[in-house]
């Protein structure tokens, strides 16, 4: 047993698992709902992601997962004696294909779905304080930041759903 990967597969798996369903019920339901009930929501959506920091989480579970997972892919890597066997091998080949992917949509969640969604609720928040409807600057604002994580969000979710899918199935290739 090598207590390393077993610790890094643990912050691996156990990252992977938090980062995929959470990532998956704001894009599919957290999000729509909040659209759907405009300023009602609005509350709701400040305290989540203003106090409660929702985006951060998802950001700092992300990166957790693409860390380990790249730092067990070079630890692998040295075992299948060097980048040429590890590549070409099925099993480095679909947890490179994976992680490749999975990077990707980290980078996206991240600049695309969780840095937009804590603009948009900032704009809310200063609505919210003016007591007022929003100018129409900041509802040109809002519509456009929430265009870009519903758009962004659709991206990082097939991504990441392919790249579980490779992870999950790598040592059957
Ligand atoms: C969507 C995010 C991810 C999820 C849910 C995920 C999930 C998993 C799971 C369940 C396994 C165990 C597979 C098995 O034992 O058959 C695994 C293994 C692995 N993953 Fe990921 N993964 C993700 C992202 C990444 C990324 C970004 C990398 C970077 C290269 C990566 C590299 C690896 C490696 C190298 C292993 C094999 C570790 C070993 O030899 O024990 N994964 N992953």
């Amino acid at each position: 047993m090598d207590p390393v990967m077993l610790v890094l597969r643990i912050f691996h798996v156990v990252g992977g698992t938090l980062w995929v369903g959470s990532a998956f019920l704001l894009v599919r339901y957290v999000g729509p709902t909040a659209n759907t009930l405009g300023p009602i929501g609005a509350p709701f959506m400040i305290e989540m992601f203003k106090a409660r920091r929702a985006a951060r989480y998802v950001t700092s579970v992300a990166l957790i997962t693409v860390i380990a997972g790249w730092l067990m892919w070079f630890v692998d890597m040295g075992r299948y004696g060097g980048l040429e066997p590890w590549v070409t091998s099925p099993f480095g080949l679909a947890l490179t294909i994976g992680g490749v992917l999975a990077t990707i949509a980290a980078y996206f969640g991240i600049t695309g779905v969780g840095n937009n969604v804590e603009k948009l609720v900032h704009t809310a928040d200063e609505v919210r304080a003016s007591g007022g409807p929003p100018t129409a600057e900041q509802g040109s604002r809002m519509q456009h930041l929430s265009e870009e994580i519903a758009r962004h969000g659709k991206i990082d979710i097939a991504l990441v759903l392919l790249a579980v899918v490779a992870m999950a199935t790598a040592r059957y290739w």
